[in-house]
């Protein structure tokens, strides 16, 4: 069944697990993302962006999710718009059945520059607003993070995104984040701790120590009801990218953030977690796997099955690693 997002991070933080927000633009990824939730017992996030919304049409979507919430009955759901920029694309979203919106109002409208923290607050708060007075949720945004937020920072050269912002940009203030929340009283909190989006993250193999765990227990002392979102979670896995390499793909090396960071930042109070550039990779080798091995095959669904089986591997993986298995 569809729940909104307060319902699902509510009984996460209860039990002390993260759920996976996977980003969703078609079937094949629905299918794939509720086999490895039904066979892990978890429940999960699909959030779609504007960009998928405009994809897949918004009666596509709802009609796709609302198949897949019948098709898979003991799986919780929740249907999140992913990034929403204005009021306008968070009330449509929720015309169109999602349980719950992100106001990411820390950008401009266009989304390329950083926003002011009154426009921020003032945006979200309407949004909040609104959507309480449906019953759906929202998370908000507090803090710059890299590639997506700057547009420049993360490089399709692969050149990594650090360095370019400077910390204080990069890190979200909990004294901050608790005026946001208590003015806004949105749900749920993406904060900048160290990720950016894409697959660029990092140039060189992390150490162990790219996540300030510090902002993510901080803001969680102050703010223990509000649920705390990290954005940029791909771990961009490197056998996705050697599988990508050996069938005619060009990925210049790259670093996402490990799994087991998430999972420390879990422990810290991290609840929902957004990971879209590993499920491109994951869908994307296979397709280009079945091509390098097979030139003589032209049927869809023998590129289709091999990219389900892959993202249902990866989703299945992450629901093991943050606890989500066994909570549906
Ligand atoms: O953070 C953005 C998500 O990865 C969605 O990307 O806007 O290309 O659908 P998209
Ligand atoms: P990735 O690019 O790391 O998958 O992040 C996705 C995301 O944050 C969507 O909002
Ligand atoms: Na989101
Ligand atoms: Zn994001």
């Amino acid at each position: 069944a569809l729940i909104t997002l307060r319902q699902l991070l509510d009984h996460a933080a209860e039990q002390g697990y993260g759920v996976p927000a996977f980003n969703i633009n078609n079937m094949e990824q629905g299918l794939a993302i509720l086999r490895a939730a039904e066979a892990c017992d978890a429940p999960v996030i699909l959030q779609a962006s504007r960009g998928a919304r405009s994809y897949a049409g918004d009666i596509m979507l709802r009609h796709m999710v609302e198949a897949l919430a019948e098709m898979f009955p003991r799986n919780p759901i929740v249907l999140h718009q992913d990034h929403g920029n204005n009021d306008a694309t968070c009330l449509s979203a929720i015309r169109h059945g999602f349980t719950s919106v992100m106001m990411d109002g820390s950008l401009e409208e266009d989304m390329k520059s950083p926003a002011s923290y009154d426009y921020n607050v003032e945006i979200t708060a309407r949004v909040t607003r609104a959507a309480h007075a449906v019953g759906a949720s929202v998370e908000g945004e507090l803090g710059v993070l890299g590639s997506l937020e700057t547009g420049e920072a993360a490089a399709e050269d692969g050149s990594g995104a650090e360095g370019k912002l400077d910390q204080s940009q990069l890190l979200t203030d909990p004294d901050q984040a608790v005026d946001f929340v208590l003015a806004t009283q949105c749900d749920a909190l993406a904060i900048a701790c160290g990720t950016s989006h894409g697959a660029y993250k990092f140039t060189r193999a992390p150490d162990g120590d790219i996540l300030s765990m510090k902002t993510i227990a901080a803001i969680h002392e102050k703010l223990p009801d509000t649920h705390l979102v990290m954005h940029g979670s791909s771990s961009v896995p490197q056998h996705l990218q050697d599988l990508i390499n050996q069938s005619g793909g060009h990925m210049p090396q790259t670093y996402g953030v490990p799994v087991e960071e998430i999972e420390r930042g879990i422990r810290m109070g991290v609840r929902k977690v957004n990971i879209d550039t590993d499920c491109r990779m994951a869908m994307t080798g296979q397709f280009r796997k079945v091509a390098m091995d097979k030139p003589e095959e032209f049927d869809p669904r023998k590129f289709m099955i091999p990219a389900m089986k892959e993202l249902e591997a990866l989703c299945t993986d992450r629901f093991e690693r943050f606890g989500t298995a066994g909570q549906a």
